[in-house]
């Protein structure tokens, strides 16, 4: 569990943080890129962010935005205009119906969603089942709001898509809800129909929370992506969590939002009132702009991405570090085996040596063990040098 293992701590952290955040270890990845923030001539394949700059049109409607003394407070649920442009997408995109005015929150990107989420829904020792490897705060963002993680570990020969009869198997009474993250980071898989299908039979049977992570929602290629809330019956049931900061190139506006039932989204709301008050009213001008303009943008960079993606899965590959295609998201998660080594060593070996920053799959659960993420979200060229890097590296240790 990378990322609620019990560490020590200071003798101060142990007299007076809560055992609950004492007991949070940092996140892997953030341990890392601490190191390779200190060297130089570094590709790093470890970042988790678009690298391209926020299209011209969003950001200058946030500089409208704060020129127009847009300053204030927007409701607690974010601005009507923007909310109403969200559902009016997913409506379009995945015919999923929300009401904006009552079905929506504006969150401080899709990690202030799911604390909410969490936060709303949990009671202490109430479970959730959460598929992984997974994004790395899932696991805590359980923990924090007291409740117990149920890991539920998925495999490269399964395209990294969860096995129902594992999801059942692990279900108990404290089950509350299960964690889902597709297109998923790290491994960059999109779930299938089939297997959402299968989770909702399951949701339905069980009487469980969904909690839909589709931050990544528009970064799919070559498949669908499939919006869990829109399969049948399962919007009565679905936390659907979406975001600026993939699709858009938006990491640092901050913005996201949960959609889902009145009365969960209530629950929610209660939450991010006494904590947030309201996301940062310039950005969600920006996101505004970016819902209703925006598409071209995320097509080009999605087009960019795709190209990368074959690059570096099919010169993985070639290089006997077995990758599944990804087919969402802009990571790949090739296996380490030939080397011999486990993810971490690799991962450290190879930053000393050739000055290629990934990160160890174990940062992001179990079913990570013996896999490195790469990110694709850096520039082709440089992919290409990585490439050659690696060549170099497995020559000695393949
Ligand atoms: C799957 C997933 N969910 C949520 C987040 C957090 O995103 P945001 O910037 O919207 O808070 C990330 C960020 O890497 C992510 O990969």
């Amino acid at each position: 569990m990378a990322a609620i293992a019990p560490s020590k701590g200071t003798e101060m952290e142990q007299k007076y943080l809560s055992t609950r955040v004492a007991n949070l270890k940092p996140s892997g990845i953030r341990k890392f890129f601490d190191i390779v923030a200190t060297m130089h001539d570094v590709i790093s394949l470890g970042i988790g962010e678009p690298d391209f700059d926020t299209p011209g049109p969003i950001l200058q409607a946030g500089v409208r935005s704060l020129q127009e003394g847009h300053t204030h407070y927007t409701s607690n649920s974010g601005r009507l205009e923007l909310r109403q442009a969200i559902v009016d997408q997913l409506n379009r995109l995945y015919g999923v119906v929300y009401d904006p005015v009552a079905e929506t929150v504006i969150t401080v990107g899709v990690s202030e969603a799911l604390y909410l989420a969490m936060t709303a829904l949990l009671n202490p020792g109430d479970e959730v089942i959460v598929p992984t490897p997974c994004f790395v705060a899932y696991q805590a963002e359980v923990v924090l709001a007291g409740g117990v993680v149920i890991e539920l570990p998925t495999y490269a020969e399964d395209g990294f898509q969860l096995r129902p009869q594992a999801l059942e198997a692990a279900i108990t009474s404290r089950t509350k809800a299960i964690l889902l993250g597709y297109p998923n980071n790290p491994t960059g898989a999109v779930a299938s129909r089939e297997i959402l299908l299968e989770v909702a039979r399951i949701a339905e049977a069980y009487d469980l929370i969904v909690i839909s992570d589709e931050l990544y929602d528009q970064l799919v290629y070559g498949v669908p992506h499939v919006c869990f809330a829109a399969l049948p019956g399962m919007r009565e049931r679905t936390i659907l969590l979406g975001g600026f900061s993939k699709n858009y190139a938006m990491t640092g506006w901050r913005i996201g939002y949960a959609a889902g039932p009145l009365d969960l989204i209530k629950g929610l709301l209660r939450v991010h009132q006494y904590t947030i008050m309201c996301a940062p009213t310039t950005a969600q001008d920006a996101a505004l702009e970016a819902v209703l303009t925006g598409r071209p943008y995320v097509e080009e960079m999605c087009r960019e991405y795709n190209r990368r993606r074959e690059l570096i899965v099919s010169g993985l590959n070639e290089l006997g570090m077995a990758t599944v295609e990804p087919h969402g998201a802009f990571y790949a998660f090739p296996s380490v085996a030939l080397t011999g080594m486990d993810e971490e060593t690799f991962a450290r070996k190879l930053l000393e040596e050739e000055r290629v920053a990934v990160v160890p799959g174990t940062a992001f659960g179990p079913g990570g063990e013996g896999y490195v993420r790469c990110s694709y979200a850096t520039a082709y060229e440089k992919i290409e040098e990585a490439l050659r890097r690696l060549e170099r590296f497995l020559s000695r240790y393949g």
